[in-house]
């Protein structure tokens, strides 16, 4: 990715900075701190150890600072430099160490899915936990010329390769001016139980009423941001956040402990 398209990409660069700096510290405080319990839920230590890659970092906007200095060192993979800068001033106070990774960007190659950037980022870190930052849900909009299936299989393999090390993933599935119903908490649902239209149905439809206080149909458009299939196996948690005042997304959060916990 070239320099001008780090700092304008539709998933990241100086627009999200702007919000990340209007709103980290209140509209997406709720999100944040659901992540979070995912987070040590995921991974949680005695005292800090270890290190932790992290796909798609921007700014850290998202990311709990508790959780984050758990581990020695992390590794930022973006390809927007402003993102380093930001991240690394922000924990420039810590005893964390951060490091930017080589490898800028991950995911394709030749206009095509390609796990080998990916895969020389674990090589150079072979016991780093891994985080996907919010990014897998914005491939659409990055790649518009790769076709959902590509991705499907893509992403079948790479959890596959990544099961052993375990990793973690918070990632768009829908978006929308409709707030999807998971507010205060995070749910559980069986990705299996339900199709994708029945989830979308679910989650903006059945409780329109509690939401909005009226019985007004809400017909606002739903954005698919095509993850539903990458991550079926797993048991997925489901998270709201309200990006701007009045646009929100429904993010999905999948996790594989891998082998440490055995
Ligand atoms: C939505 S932002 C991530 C949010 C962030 N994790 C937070 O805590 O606020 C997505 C980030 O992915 C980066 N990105 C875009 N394409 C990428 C790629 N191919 N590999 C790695 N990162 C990429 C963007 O520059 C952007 O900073």
């Amino acid at each position: 990715m070239n320099l001008f398209r780090a700092l304008l990409n539709p998933s990241g660069g100086i627009l999200y900075h702007i919000k990340g700096f209007l709103y980290s510290q209140n509209l997406w405080l709720n999100f944040n701190k659901n992540l979070e319990k995912l987070l040590f839920a995921w991974r949680k230590f005695e005292s800090p150890s270890g290190g932790v890659i992290l796909i798609g970092s921007s700014g850290g906007y998202c990311l709990s600072p508790e959780w984050l200095v758990q581990y020695k060192e992390v590794v930022i993979v973006d390809p927007d430099p402003v993102a380093h800068k930001i991240f690394k001033e922000k924990y420039k106070p810590t005893d964390t160490n951060i490091i930017s990774s080589d490898v800028k960007e991950v995911f394709v190659e030749n206009g095509r899915p390609c796990d080998r950037s990916l895969q020389a980022v674990l090589s150079a870190y072979p016991e780093h936990d891994i985080v996907f930052c919010n990014i897998i849900g914005q491939l659409k909009f990055l790649y518009p010329d790769i076709r959902e299936s590509l991705w499907v299989s893509f992403f079948r393999d790479l959890v596959e390769s990544l099961k052993p090390r375990g990793f973690f993933s918070f990632h768009d599935r829908y978006s929308s001016s409709m707030r999807p119903d998971v507010e205060g908490y995070f749910k559980n649902y069986s990705t299996n139980r339900l199709t994708p239209e029945d989830f979308v149905r679910e989650l903006y439809q059945t409780s329109a009423s509690a939401i909005t206080g009226s019985i007004i149909p809400r017909t606002a458009e739903v954005i698919d941001h095509c993850t539903a299939h990458f991550f079926s196996e797993y048991q997925a948690y489901f998270l709201s956040w309200q990006i701007v005042p009045k646009f929100y997304h429904c993010v999905e959060v999948v996790y594989e402990p891998g082998n440490k916990e055995a």
